[in-house]
């Protein structure tokens, strides 16, 4: 029977046996005989006693058949910069990089911290530090030297891979001064720095600790540095995520499970083929670029194409335009790229010819359905909405699967993907909830598909607490996202039961903002709720309570105080955390037990009922909220 259901009941009641099928995607040094020893819930263990390599998936074993195809595809509208390489040329800089890895003392095991812009040299870093076993944590360039110094500090690398500046909208912005910052700050210092000088901006070295990128490459022109093959468990990254607490959690990936994981979603989601072109939009620094952009199209002997730029620069048809270029197959972007898109002129959809293209995938946010229906008009082609999350490496619900057509329905992801055992608890019994149309939290059952998080990077115990034990009594998997299914078993995402929220696809933890402001010597409360925002689905909004009332005295004196706090947020986390407006509260909102009504504030802020009131302490600073949006 040639269903998806009975593909899906199969992966989870014949779990073993569809895993080892999917296995036979990759390459291994040794075959695994033992599929999944899940024998220390919740600690899932794959493909237990193969070996293999991630490296030598994506790039090596393809040299032998299609040295000369396109691998990766470096697009910059930025700086002008377009280049192929051939899987033979990557194989090339990848070994180069991996020298130079090694030259600068990095062994299998150590963490190499890269923190680059869009450019290719952060392909050849990623790939070059999984082919000799050193674990790479990508952190994305928008981030500023706190958050920086905190990611350094939890990953102690030996190394950190950076450039003199990356470029956005014909801006440059430099990377070098926030990296020695962040080094300031942090307890743990990396031996050694390796900078990718693209000549955007003068930056200074630090002598005896900072390398230079090009110098090197040239001293290992033909270096050659055969893949290290690693134990299945071996940790392949770390790639840091927000939560509930202010310190950024270190989502740690094995390598077998990882490998066959896109291997088999690149099957079965998104039927890519050797040959095909892939374009992902999204960034290195996430997760999309992890799974999307670097591994999961080149173990598919796909090409991908990595691009740095706006989608409206030089003009707002450029992705249409590349994709008539270089022929893409499959794209795969945010809902907030296409509400960008929406505001230019819809004529620059059909202006190019697209035909290559078979399905744009769209993830990370909720896909409203006039966004969804303007693409798809537009385009002509199949819009496929996604769910997932960091900690799961790719999708948890769509309904591409390779098996059957399933029909989209707008507002949904779609069902659970083959592996994903998904199931609606409800919150306060911790029950699980069969009917249709009940709300509760989504779950996943372990163990946890090949591909998602092994555990928390140096922290077993706050893997199992965080995700494992938030329903009372249940050993289950929590994605902290409220969700209900259909009668049809679709799922609809309703938001996160956490302090986390999504600002244009970005993932993002309120406390971590309300730490920052709190550093204001002016502040002495605060409070961060996403908002309802029309183009970037949230906006974080801040809710201050100043020390010194007489700085709120006039507009102008709030707005100077709004701009420092803004202004602060920007050079501690990144402007991607900075909050769009700071309103300024007599007091903040809170039940008379001391708890803060965020939900509350959400509501009053989108023009919704705040809802049963009963238990706030005292209702002005409400009044206040909407005085001053009004
Ligand atoms: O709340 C869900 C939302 O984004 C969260 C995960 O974000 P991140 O770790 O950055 O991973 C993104 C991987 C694509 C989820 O907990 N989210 C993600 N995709 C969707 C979504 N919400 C609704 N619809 C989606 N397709």
């Amino acid at each position: 029977m040639n269903t998806y259901a009975s593909f899906y009941q199969r992966s989870i009641h014949e779990r073993d046996a569809f895993w080892a099928e999917q296995a036979e995607l990759i390459d291994w040094q040794v075959k695994p005989t033992q599929i999944c020893d899940y024998s220390k819930p919740p600690f899932a263990h794959w493909f237990v006693d193969g070996t293999t390599n991630l490296c030598h998936n994506a790039v090596d074993r393809h040299v032998k058949d299609r040295a000369d195809q396109a691998a990766l595809i470096y697009v910059s509208t930025e700086t002008g910069q377009e280049v192929t390489y051939s899987f033979a040329q990557l194989h090339d800089e990848v070994q180069r990089m991996a020298a130079i890895l090694q030259s600068l003392g990095v062994k299998q095991g150590d963490r190499v911290l890269i923190y680059l812009p869009m450019i290719a040299e952060a392909a050849f870093a990623m790939l070059a530090c999984v082919r000799i076993g050193a674990i790479h944590s990508v952190v994305f360039g928008g981030f500023a030297s706190h958050s920086l110094a905190t990611r350094i500090d939890d990953a102690t690398p030996v190394l950190v891979i950076s450039a003199d500046a990356g470029s956005r909208g014909g801006k440059v912005v430099p990377y070098k001064p926030l990296l020695d910052e962040a080094i300031t700050l942090s307890q743990h210092k990396p031996k050694a720095v390796l900078m990718v000088d693209r000549g955007l901006t003068p930056f200074t070295s630090v002598p005896g600790r900072d390398h230079d990128y090009a110098g090197l490459r040239e001293q290992h022109m033909n270096a050659q540095v055969p893949c290290v093959w690693l134990d299945a468990a071996h940790p392949s990254y770390t790639l840091y995520t927000s939560g509930t607490t202010g310190k950024p959690k270190g989502v740690q990936r094995d390598t077998a499970g990882y490998t066959v994981a896109l291997a088999a979603s690149m099957q079965h989601i998104f039927e890519g083929q050797a040959g095909q072109v892939y374009f992902s939009t999204s960034d290195i620094g996430w997760v999309v670029g992890h799974s999307y952009i670097i591994y999961g199209p080149l173990i598919a002997g796909m090409a991908t194409l990595m691009y740095e730029g706006l989608p409206t620069r030089p003009h707002g048809g450029v992705w249409w335009e590349l994709v008539e270029k270089y022929k893409v197959t499959h794209m795969f972007s945010a809902p907030t790229a296409v509400r960008v898109l929406k505001k230019q002129d819809p004529a620059l959809l059909s202006k190019y010819d697209i035909s290559s293209l078979k399905a744009l995938y769209l993830a990370g946010e909720p896909l409203d359905e006039p966004t969804a229906q303007w693409i798809a008009e537009g385009l002509g082609k199949p819009i496929i909405d996604n769910y997932w999350q960091t900690e799961t490496g790719w999708p948890i619900l769509t309904v591409a699967n390779g098996v059957q057509t399933m029909a989209s329905k707008f507002g949904s992801p779609g069902v659970p993907m083959y592996g994903f055992n998904v199931k609606l608890l409800d919150d306060n019994s911790g029950e699980e909830l069969t009917g249709a149309q009940e709300k509760g939290v989504v779950v996943i059952e372990g163990p946890l598909p090949p591909g998602c998080l092994q555990t928390l990077w140096g922290d077993d115990e706050r893997f199992v607490k965080t995700y494992w034990q938030s329903v009372p009594g249940k050993l289950v998997y929590s994605t902290f996202d409220w969700g209900v299914r259909d009668e049809d078993g679709y799922f609809y995402i309703l938001g996160r039961t956490d302090d986390v929220i999504n600002v244009a696809g970005h993932r993002l933890g309120t406390r971590e903002i309300e730490e920052s402001i709190s550093s204001h010597p002016n502040v002495a409360e605060v409070a961060v709720v996403g908002v309802a925002d029309a183009l970037k689905g949230q906006a974080a909004m801040a809710f201050v309570v100043a020390k010194d009332a007489s700085a709120l005295v006039d507009s102008a004196a709030r707005l100077k105080l709004e701009g420092e706090i803004m202004k602060l947020v920007d050079s501690q986390l990144g402007a991607v955390a900075r909050p769009s407006r700071v309103l300024f509260l007599s007091l903040l909102p809170k039940t008379r037990s001391g708890k803060l009504l965020r939900r509350a504030i959400q509501a009053v802020c989108e023009n919704r009922d705040p809802g049963d009131l009963t238990t706030i302490d005292d209702p002005t600073p409400l009044h206040q909220i909407k005085e001053q949006l009004a």
